[in-house]
């Protein structure tokens, strides 16, 4: 398959700027998927909301290298496609085999521009959405995801917190991360996290949108049911780290759930 999807709307020079910074934090990216936050309240929360995948069909937008893509298929799915727009991140779960004969499929994609990829009960979109780098593209990501669903398919994501007040953006140090916005915060602003990984410090930018505005580009794709979730944290993870490790991170959530559904 063309790995800029068929019509893309960007030249393929482009998209490969546009994967540009993903590809640079691949490798400490993928590491820092074994921290705590991601162990017991990430995960615990998102696959929490996708709920029991056997014998379903997942399209996994945004897979990365593929940790949430790998899960999927443990969990039974009958079908799972994992997208990303880095070249970097897809090589890095492509050399992740699973047990066994039958693999998860990968693509390397703009979500913007996804060719007709067939139809999927679900869409999951772990930390998509706010790449957007404006309300046009957030737009196009949503009509794109819609294309791959049919009536009633549902969308499960997690996002970057629009509920979240701009003097809350502080406090996640002892986590291994830092949040931070330009004020005055407003639609589109970058917000940067930094983040530990080793001995490797990196950093990436995400854009802020209020709740309204994902809410209105979801109902303009043809989504209704839209619904946010605070994140939940793991009781094993209440037990091996103590409820004052997650006080403050629990306090303040910098990211929340978010699933809604395809309309007829
Ligand atoms: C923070 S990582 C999350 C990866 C994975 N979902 C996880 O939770 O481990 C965000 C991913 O979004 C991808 N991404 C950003 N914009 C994208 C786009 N327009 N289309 C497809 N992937 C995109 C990046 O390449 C990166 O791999």
């Amino acid at each position: 398959m063309n790995p800029a999807g068929a019509g893309s709307r960007q030249p393929l020079a482009d998209a490969g700027a546009a994967a540009a910074p993903y590809d640079a934090i691949a490798v400490p990216y993928q590491r820092s998927r074994e921290s705590p936050i991601r162990r017991y309240i990430e995960s615990y929360s998102f696959l929490g909301l996708l709920g029991d995948v056997r014998d379903r069909s997942v399209l996994d937008l945004a897979c990365g290298e593929g940790f949430y893509t790998r899960r999927i298929h443990r969990r039974g799915a009958r079908r799972v496609l994992g997208v990303d727009i880095s070249a970097a991140m897809i090589r890095l779960a492509r050399e992740q085999l699973e047990e066994g004969s039958a693999q998860p499929e990968y693509l390397v994609c703009d979500v913007q521009d996804l060719p007709d990829l067939g139809s999927f009960d679900i869409a999951t979109a772990a930390y998509l959405l706010h790449y957007a780098r404006d309300v046009g593209e957030l737009g196009r990501m949503c009509r794109s995801i819609a294309r791959q669903l049919p009536p009633g398919g549902r969308l499960v994501a997690i996002n970057e917190n629009p509920g979240q007040p701009e003097a809350g953006y502080a406090g996640y140090l002892r986590y291994g991360f830092s949040k931070s916005v330009a004020a005055p915060r407003g639609e589109g602003s970058p917000i940067t996290y930094a983040m530990i990984s080793g001995r490797e410090l990196f950093r990436f930018v995400v854009y802020y949108y209020e709740r309204a505005t994902y809410e209105a580009a979801l109902a303009a794709a043809g989504f209704s049911e839209v619904r946010w979730h605070p994140l939940q944290l793991d009781p094993a993870g209440l037990a091996a780290m103590g409820a004052e490790y997650w006080s403050e991170y629990l306090a303040n959530p910098p990211v929340v759930g978010l699933t809604a559904r395809r309309t007829g």
